[in-house]
Order: C-alpha cells, then structure tokens, then sequence
C-alpha cells in the first residue's frame, strides 16, 4: 500500500469512529437517562437548631432531640417547598400543596405525604442524609 493510501485509509477510519461516537453519544445518554443517583447532605451542629433546616433539597427536622428528614420536593409535580416557621407547615409555591411538619399531606392538588428519609447521626454531631435524586 502506498503512503498516501495509507494516510487517507487512516484519516477515514478515523471519521468513522468519530462520528460513530457522536452518534453514539446520545442514546447512551438517553439510556442512563432514568439511572438512579444517590445523594448525601451533611448537616453541622450548627445547622440543626432551627425546626426545619434546608439544604440541597431536603429538610432536617428536629423535635427536641429527635431528627428526622423529608424531601423538599412536593409530591404533586415536584417543585421545591418552602417552610412556614409561623405555621409549622410547608408551603408549594407553584399550586399550594400544604404539609405538616410531619411530612403529612394536608390539602392542595398533592396526594401522597412527602417522602422521608432516615437520617443518621455521626459520632462528631452531624447528621447524614442521603437520598436518591
Ligand atoms: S408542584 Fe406542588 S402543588 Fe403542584
């Protein structure tokens, strides 16, 4: 073979591979599309006075000594919930799905309660959540 057949041989190979890579790409992303990630918050000491603490999409809720956490997500269509210090309860800002503190759906277009999730306290005070997102 000669070397300019060589080369150009080479150089086709080459756009094949690429473009099958480039389209490639998108069914292998639309395949892990659906793929279950799993998420971990870490709330300081100093994070876990307040009733209701957000960070990074989930609640950390203290009763006395006690915590549980919740998602911040609402279960209607999944938009991120505010908390009413005043009335203990959180609020959905986009059709007003109402929760108590509990997580325990109370009125609005939501029909399940919010989803909770066990929290697990470090030996240093902090408390682990992790949760699938
Ligand atoms: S998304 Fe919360 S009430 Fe619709």
């Amino acid at each position: 073979m000669e070397r300019r057949g060589f080369i150009k041989k080479g150089l086709s190979w080459l756009a094949y591979i690429l473009g099958t890579a480039a389209l490639a790409y998108p069914v292998f992303s639309f395949i892990n599309f659906r793929k279950i990630r799993k998420k971990t918050v870490v709330f300081y000491p100093d994070e876990q006075l307040a009733a209701a603490n957000f960070k990074e999409g989930v609640y950390l809720i203290r009763k006395g000594t006690d915590f549980n956490a919740l998602s911040a997500r609402c279960t209607h269509l999944g938009c991120t919930l505010n908390f009413d210090a005043v009335s203990q309860q959180f609020k959905c800002p986009c059709h007003g799905s109402l929760f108590a503190i509990s997580g325990k759906r109370i009125s609005g277009p939501a029909r399940t309660n919010l989803i909770s999730i066990p929290v697990k306290r470090e030996a240093n005070g902090d408390m682990e959540v992790e949760f699938e997102i």
